[in-house]
């Protein structure tokens, strides 16, 4: 399912693609099947794995190291991604999360501090690093689109979701925020991706995975939305489809956040 031009003449930054399994991958895919130029990003420690240079060679597109809480290297990003692209960026993808508490089964009620500081920088702030980078660096183009993905466990409680639960909710106020100023200063819109459960290292890496993964798929009318069709959605706020969509949080989830409940789970609790 490509269009072939949504994106044609677009320049774009994607973070996040680690493993083929990886949502931003599949956004480079179809951002690459849609007509965009990009370059794709990631954590020095990321590249060790050399994956990501395999979707570099089949997409045409250059790979910039940066770590995302690092001010230095989102600048260098910026600079370089303009020269690598031949111009400004039109669009964004922030596709970044980890906790340390969570990846080392720390609970919400034993958090180790230090370790919950690097989840707010790592999967928060670091949209407010990127876009203040972005700024003072005037490397955003005019009717630009930053995409951000996210969790339902922002509004809701999921407790094996750990100290990322206030991370998603810290990432959709950096959205809303950014999106006001960016707006009003060049006419670029900023939204969250609320995204069903997904099998990706990310995801995996939650306690209890296969459970909340389960259960959303018997809480949502659609059944779980798969990473690619998250893609296309990513790809159609990228494109000029979506002009005046900003600072939302928008529910990618096959009607999982407004079902009450389904005969599936109620059956569970039948005689
Ligand atoms: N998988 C799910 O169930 C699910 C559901 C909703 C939202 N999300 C969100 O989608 C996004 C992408 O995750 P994914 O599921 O594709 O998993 P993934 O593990 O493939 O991607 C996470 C990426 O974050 C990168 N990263 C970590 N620390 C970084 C740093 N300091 N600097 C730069 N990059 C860094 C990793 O290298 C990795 O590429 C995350 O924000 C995640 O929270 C995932």
């Amino acid at each position: 399912m490509s269009y072939g031009t949504l994106l044609k003449g677009k320049r774009g930054i994607i973070s996040g693609a680690l493993n083929d399994q990886s949502i931003a991958w599949k956004v480079a895919q179809q951002a690459h099947a849609e007509g965009a130029s990009f370059v794709l990003t990631n954590a020095p420690v990321a590249m060790r794995m050399g994956e990501i240079k395999k979707l570099a060679e089949s997409t045409g597109a250059n790979v910039i190291p940066a770590d995302a809480t690092n001010d230095v290297d989102l600048e260098k990003l910026f600079a370089e991604a303009q020269q690598h692209l031949g111009g400004k960026v039109d669009f964004v993808l922030h596709s970044i999360g980890m906790s340390p508490n969570v990846r080392k089964g720390r609970s919400y009620d034993d958090l180790n501090y230090d370790w919950y500081k690097q989840t707010l920088d790592v999967s928060a702030m670091s949209l407010h690093r990127m876009l203040q980078a972005a700024q003072k660096g005037d490397a955003l183009n005019e009717g630009g689109s930053v995409v951000a993905l996210t969790y339902i466990a922002a509004q809701r409680v999921f407790p094996d979701y750990g100290d990322m639960a206030d991370a998603k909710a810290l990432l959709e106020s950096i959205t809303r925020s950014w999106g006001y100023r960016l707006g009003r200063s060049k006419k670029i819109r900023v939204n969250t991706v609320s995204q069903s459960p997904t099998m990706t290292t990310a995801g995996a890496g939650i306690k209890g995975f296969d459970g909340f993964f389960g259960f959303a798929e018997a809480m949502s009318p659609l059944g779980n939305a798969p990473a690619e069709d998250c893609a296309r959605y990513c790809i159609s706020l990228f494109s000029d489809l979506t002009r005046f969509v900003t600072m939302q949080n928008l529910f990618h989830d096959g009607g999982f956040s407004t079902t009450g409940v389904t005969p599936e789970v109620m059956a569970k609790f039948m005689g």
